[in-house]
């Protein structure tokens, strides 16, 4: 299996509930594990360009003020099949639709209030990844090197 990165959002709402910690942690039991990570307050700016492919959908603006409406962690995460071992262990972008045991099924609201964000596809995940964080910033394990 290939080792991949991705770039993981714990949303305001996931901040504001106090569960960084459960989350980061939840990562970590499907083999995910930060390498790079900071709290963010994203201007709309940043927000309107890192959701760009979604400008023509009717929920853009809410979903842009939601997203600069507090702090978020933005992090690296680096794992085997990292891209689709997060959004398993995510769930469905629908809270109502996750999966028991889900990230999203346990702590989201609902669909805009979803807790995470994850990439959806390691192309994605590429340009997301570069989107917060210059290379000098994610720091990779030796173990992930060798693979
Ligand atoms: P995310 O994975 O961050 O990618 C786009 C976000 O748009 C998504 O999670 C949801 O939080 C948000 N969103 C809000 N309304 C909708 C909707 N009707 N369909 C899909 N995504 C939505």
């Amino acid at each position: 299996m290939a080792i991949e990165r991705t770039l993981s959002i714990i949303k305001p709402d996931g901040v504001e509930k106090g569960v960084i910690g459960q989350i980061i942690s939840r990562l970590g039991t499907v083999g995910l594990k930060p390498i790079a990570m900071r709290l963010a307050h994203l201007s709309r700016r940043e927000a309107e360009g890192f959701y760009a492919v979604h400008k023509a959908r009717p929920f853009f603006n809410d979903l842009v003020t939601f997203m600069t409406s507090g702090p978020v962690v933005l992090m690296v995460l680096e794992g085997e099949n990292a891209v689709a071992a997060n959004r398993e262990v995510m769930g469905a972008t629908d809270p109502k639709k996750a999966a028991a045991g889900t990230i999203r099924k346990d702590f989201a609201t609902d669909i805009e209030k979803n807790t995470v964000h994850g990439s959806d596809s390691l192309e994605n995940a590429k340009i997301e990844i570069a989107y917060y964080f210059p290379e000098t910033a994610i720091h990779t394990y030796a173990w992930a090197k060798k693979a």
